[in-house]
């Protein structure tokens, strides 16, 4: 809490539309140990350090954000783990009076050494990207990932016991799709949540037409019924993805389809950037400088709240993604966290 009484107005976010922003998705560096065709070019520049927010400005936000009614965090990249500090930074974060969920994405490329230490630091739930089961594919579609790395990771954090883990496939027509009932198999046997992500239009790529490896969660999920019975699960994660139980199993399937079912009329989501830019939309450039918020202002967290609330003013409805054509927005996902 600040010192001083505070002036700010309310102590929520709530946007033009009604919508209240309850999950933050901070991404705590653009670096990645990996290359995915999808997220990345093969070259490409990362940020200087100095434009990277300081662990220390992370923590003050997440509480300015916690302090405004924001019970979930997600720790996002590039691939979070790569960042030094980062398990003392998730301790100081779980220790934030009022929020309930503190939980990351990763590529799980760490994990064989940090799956234990983030649990211990506070850590609830864990999303792992896996877009293939086939040694060779999964270079290709990482570039630089070892499979073997990946999977070694996840069983070290089933060993951790974290609430629950779910693996992200992102499915590409002609590099994968074919694996989709492989994927949801090995995810049933593991006790683990799969959810498969249709690609988005971030950033300029170099590997391939996004048009052209569209392949939509309806086929996906065709694919899977022909071995697997979906029932439409009654779970909202107040997330993007829509999910399934998989009959006989305990575990879920969820599809994330931007193009084909838009879920930005209940978005309760906002995502800081490496550098500090608040990003009120996914899909849009709608953006506050909070880095500058921040170090304008090391001592009084009720700046920091205050351009929050500001900010809602220029939430966007929704994203207008279109594979058809060239991206509109120019940042890659690596930049954005997802
Ligand atoms: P939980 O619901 O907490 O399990 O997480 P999540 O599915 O929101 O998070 P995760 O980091 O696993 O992201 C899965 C995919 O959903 C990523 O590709 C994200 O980019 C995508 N995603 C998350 N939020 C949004 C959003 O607001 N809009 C769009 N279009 N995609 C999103
Ligand atoms: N479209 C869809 N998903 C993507 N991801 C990265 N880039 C893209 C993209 N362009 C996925 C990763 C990870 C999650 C955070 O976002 O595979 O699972
Ligand atoms: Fe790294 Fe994730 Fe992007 Fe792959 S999708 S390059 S693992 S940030």
């Amino acid at each position: 809490m600040s010192a001083v009484p505070s002036t700010l107005k309310t102590n929520k976010l709530i946007d033009k539309f009604g919508r209240q922003v309850t999950y933050v998705r901070i991404s705590v560096t653009d670096r990645c140990d990996f290359r995915c065709v999808y997220c990345m070019s093969e070259e490409m520049e990362f940020l200087p350090r100095e434009q990277v927010l300081t662990l220390e400005e992370i923590t003050r936000l997440s509480q300015a954000f916690v302090e405004m009614g924001v019970t979930k965090i997600r720790i996002t990249g590039g691939e979070p783990l790569v960042r030094k500090g980062v398990v003392g930074l998730l301790e100081n974060i779980a220790k934030l009076d009022g929020l309930e969920e503190l939980v990351i994405t990763t590529n799980g490329s760490q994990l064989v050494k940090l799956a234990e230490p983030l649990k211990k630091a506070g850590v609830k739930r864990i999303n792992i990207s896996l877009d293939s089961l086939d040694t060779d594919k999964f270079k290709k579609v990482t570039r630089v990932g070892d499979l073997d790395v990946v999977l070694q990771g996840i069983q070290a954090a089933k060993k951790a016991g974290f609430e629950k883990i779910k693996l992200n496939a992102v499915i590409l027509k002609n590099r994968n799709h074919d694996e989709v009932k492989d994927l949801v198999e090995y995810a049933m046997n593991e006790g683990l949540d799969i959810s498969f992500i249709e690609e988005m239009p971030l950033g300029v790529i170099d590997s391939h037409s996004r048009e052209e490896a569209y392949y939509s969660s309806d086929e996906i999920k065709q694919d899977i019924e022909t071995q697997f019975e979906l029932l439409p699960s009654t779970k909202n994660t107040g997330g993007p993805a829509r999910y399934y139980n998989v009959n006989g199993y305990d575990n879920l399937v969820g599809f994330i389809s931007p193009h084909s079912h838009n879920f930005c009329d209940t978005c309760n989501r906002v995502r800081v950037t490496a550098s500090g830019l608040l990003l009120l939309c996914l899909g849009q450039e709608h953006s506050m400088d909070l880095m500058r918020v921040l170090r304008a202002n090391p001592t009084d967290l009720d700046k920091v709240k205050q351009a929050l609330i500001e900010s809602m003013d220029i939430k966007p409805k929704g994203h207008d993604f279109d594979i058809t054509e060239q991206p509109v927005i120019f940042r890659h996902m690596s930049v954005t966290g997802g």
